[in-house]
């Protein structure tokens, strides 16, 4: 199963806007493909205690999203240079080894800045080899995001689409 993660849980996030596309586009590839959007996760799991004690919240979203996963789709916005906390604790409350060992990634940046989060993909890079994933060579900077969508705030902009599908072949191959 490829489990695409919206990595933000802002809510209205241009990076879901984007990271829906991807999975639609994957969905007419694979009938194996699932949506992780960090803006609909419940936040109890971060407590002093969730290094020893698993929420249940967080137990279900292990079962169901990410044991299951062999490739992740990773979408991050760019927060302060890198990508966003709510991120990172979840996979420091994770059960490591089931959820990421020995996996696949790829990784688009999404920012409003010139950047599209290259920065936050190399650090995500590095923690995700760390955690023992591949990481896809080629990641997707997609930046000034506002510029690409269309007025009612919807994303659709063809030359960037163009770009996500190639990614997304080279990831189902990878
Ligand atoms: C907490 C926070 C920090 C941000 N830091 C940056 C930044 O360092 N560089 C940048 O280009 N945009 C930055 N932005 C703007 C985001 O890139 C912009 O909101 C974009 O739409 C992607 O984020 P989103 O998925 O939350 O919409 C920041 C936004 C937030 C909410």
């Amino acid at each position: 199963m490829i489990l695409v993660i919206s990595g933000t849980n802002r809510r209205g996030s241009n990076t879901s806007k984007v990271a829906r596309k991807y999975f639609e586009y994957l969905q007419e590839k694979t009938t194996e493909v699932k949506f992780l959007d960090l803006s609909e996760i419940p936040t109890d799991f971060v407590s002093p205690d969730m290094y020893a004690e698993k929420a249940p919240s967080l137990e279900k979203i292990e079962e169901e999203y990410l044991f299951p996963a062999q490739k992740m789709m990773i979408v991050m916005p760019e927060y302060n240079g890198s990508f966003p906390g709510i991120f990172k604790l979840l996979i420091d409350a994770c059960d490591i080894k089931q959820a990421f060992y020995n996996k696949k990634a790829c990784l688009a940046g999404v920012s409003s800045g010139r950047a599209g989060n290259l920065r936050g993909m190399d650090t995500m890079t590095n923690m995700l080899n760390y955690i023992r994933m591949d990481v896809l060579k080629n990641k997707l900077p997609i930046s000034g995001i506002d510029r690409l969508l269309s007025e009612d705030g919807s994303f659709g902009h063809e030359d960037t689409l163009k770009l996500m599908h190639a990614q997304a072949d080279q990831f189902l191959e990878f």
